[in-house]
């Protein structure tokens, strides 16, 4: 039962391994994959502990949860303005399609603020895993390179 959550965070992880954001030239473009990174930094920290590689702690694993949920606000009017630069990884139809983009923001607002409670052990963190790096994906899928 808990072997598939577990691999889906491993991927999850594979997934996000690579940065574009070294030799980003335009500084609203940074501002955004800057907050990224900081989505990134707390949801890798839960999938550490869902692996074993850093000790259970429910309520340190809440926290990150209770972050990428303070964060996720934000990413909408970083993402407003159609700004561009050779290295990012944004695709042009957000802005054909900006509703359809904040609308998966929200999503990930609400599988995080709905996970973070639910965290008490090492299945329900990888579940937690699962949903809020469900929601992650579904932008990436459709608006990142
Ligand atoms: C509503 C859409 C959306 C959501 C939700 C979203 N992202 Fe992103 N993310 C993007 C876009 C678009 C880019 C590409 C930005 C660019 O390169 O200009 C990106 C880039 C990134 C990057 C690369 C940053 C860099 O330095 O190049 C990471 C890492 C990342 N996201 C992690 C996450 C994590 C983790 C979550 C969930 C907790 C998440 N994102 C949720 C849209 C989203």
């Amino acid at each position: 039962m808990i072997k598939r959550p577990l691999a889906t965070a491993a991927l999850i992880l594979a997934a996000t391994a690579a940065f574009a954001h070294q030799g980003v030239q335009n500084p609203a473009v940074k501002a955004r994959t800057h907050s990224m990174m900081g989505l990134d930094k707390d949801l890798k920290l839960m999938i550490s502990m869902a692996k074993g590689d850093i000790p259970m702690d429910a309520t340190a694993a809440q926290s990150a949860a209770r972050r990428i949920q303070a964060g996720t606000p934000d990413i909408a009017p970083l993402f407003e303005a159609p700004e561009t630069d050779p290295k990012s990884e944004a695709l042009p139809s957000i802005w054909d399609e900006y509703d359809t983009f904040t609308a998966l923001a929200r999503d990930l607002d609400q599988a995080a603020a709905k996970a973070a409670p639910t965290i008490q052990d090492r299945p329900s963190l990888a579940q937690a895993i699962t949903n809020i790096g469900g929601a992650c994906r579904a932008c990436h899928k459709r608006y990142r390179e």
